[in-house]
């Protein structure tokens, strides 16, 4: 697909192509940024990239998505505000420069089908790409982790949102049929099997994430300033990934009754996904579900991230035959649901809930069954 856009836009082949993949989180939201544990699995969905060496410092770039094209000097990388889309190349490409790995121009032309702004993390999977892209182009031998910070830093310093570190790291080293334990803290993981008789199926609310930004920066604030007050009580914590369910009993006075509230989200998800990462080792599928579910009620009810219309796909989810479990995925606010379902009760699930939300609230959603896949460092494509 990709090849043959790069053909009509550049006229020969591409010397290189790589792909990175969209993801969904099974449990552990809002606690990367808490230094705590997440498990998303990659998606087979993907950003793709192609292109070929220049031989002066200029990037030309072509969008196949929005049908834009723009460039750049190699030695002036500013952002762009009327070509936003390349932005995560251009932070990518300037970190990369200054961290002394010398590039070269290109042209280059990208494009995929993760859906935008949906909580699927396409941006992500496009810093991803980018840095894989010109690994490879340049013929770099660049450490996994390093190309998962930096495509990071891209998002956190140059586009300006202040995201964890989870989307990349899944996109970079999700693994085929397997979920991703991670310790956000010392970047420690390991892949966990997802059995093949059960299907996670992503429902897409259809609403932007319009309100995500700002609230997620509250929420971060948030976590910030209850550590700050667990530590005058006494707790000897860096973060709340420190905090364990008891001791936020016993400190409970320290703390407002709102930042009481998204610090249980925290520490009770975390807690959740050691349990999940777990029973889905042991098989224990329907545990898994549940915790799943109290996943869900937990960033409702305490961090207050989910919509009127994720709580519709949840419920709904939640009343089918063959759902283990059902809950909000990504930084919330729209976007999407995860949902883990017997595999033979895929169909019936996908047509119920559809039916169901057109009904409730006369919105179409967007279904997905998704592949666990490989991430970009993973394919043999993309690999150094
Ligand atoms: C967004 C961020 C991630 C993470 C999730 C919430 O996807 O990019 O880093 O914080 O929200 O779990």
């Amino acid at each position: 697909m990709i090849e043959s856009a790069f053909k009509g836009i550049c006229g020969s082949s591409p010397e290189v192509v790589v792909h990175a993949p969209g993801r969904v989180n099974l449990i552990g939201e809002h606690t990367d940024y808490n230094d705590g544990f997440v498990l998303p699995a990659a998606i087979d969905r993907f950003i793709e990239f192609a292109g070929r060496r220049r031989a002066d410092r200029t990037v030309r770039v072509h969008s196949t998505d929005f049908q834009d094209s723009t460039e750049f000097s190699l030695d002036d990388i500013q952002k762009d505000s009327e070509h936003r889309w390349s932005n995560y190349l251009r932070g990518v490409s300037k970190f990369l420069e200054s961290d002394g790995h010398k590039l070269t121009g290109a042209d280059i032309v990208f494009g995929g089908n993760v859906p935008r702004e949906s909580g699927l993390s396409s941006s992500a999977a496009v810093e991803v790409a980018a840095t894989t892209f010109w690994q490879r182009l340049m013929g770099f031998k660049l450490d996994p982790v390093y190309v998962v910070k930096l495509s990071r830093r891209a998002e956190n310093e140059f586009v300006g949102v202040p995201c964890g570190i989870m989307d990349q790291f899944i996109s970079a080293l999700g693994r085929a049929e397997h979920a991703l334990f991670l310790d956000c803290r010392d970047l420690s993981y390991r892949h966990v099997p997802l059995r093949g008789d059960v299907k996670v199926i992503v429902c897409n609310t259809g609403i932007k994430r319009a309100l995500a930004q700002s609230e997620y920066e509250v929420r971060l604030k948030q976590c910030n300033q209850a550590v700050a007050q667990l530590k005058t009580v006494g707790l000897a914590i860096k973060n709340l990934r420190d905090v364990d369910p008891e001791d936020l009993d016993t400190a409970s006075d320290a703390l407002s009754e709102i930042l009481l509230r998204r610090a249980r989200h925290v520490v009770t998800e975390n807690a959740r996904v050691l349990e999940a990462v777990k029973v889905l080792e042991e098989g224990d599928l329907e545990r898994f579900g549940e915790l799943m579910n109290a996943s869900h009620e937990s960033l409702r009810d305490d961090y207050e991230v989910s919509s009127k219309e994720l709580d519709v796909l949840v419920e709904l989810a939640w009343k089918q035959p063959g759902t283990l479990g059902a809950r909000m995925t990504g930084a919330g606010f729209g976007g999407c649901t995860v949902n883990l379902v017997r595999a033979d009760a895929a169909d019936a699930f996908a047509e119920a809930v559809s039916r169901g939300y057109q009904e409730t609230l006369s919105m179409k959603a967007e279904i997905y069954v998704c592949r666990a896949s490989d991430g970009a460092l993973a394919t043999p494509a993309a690999g150094p």
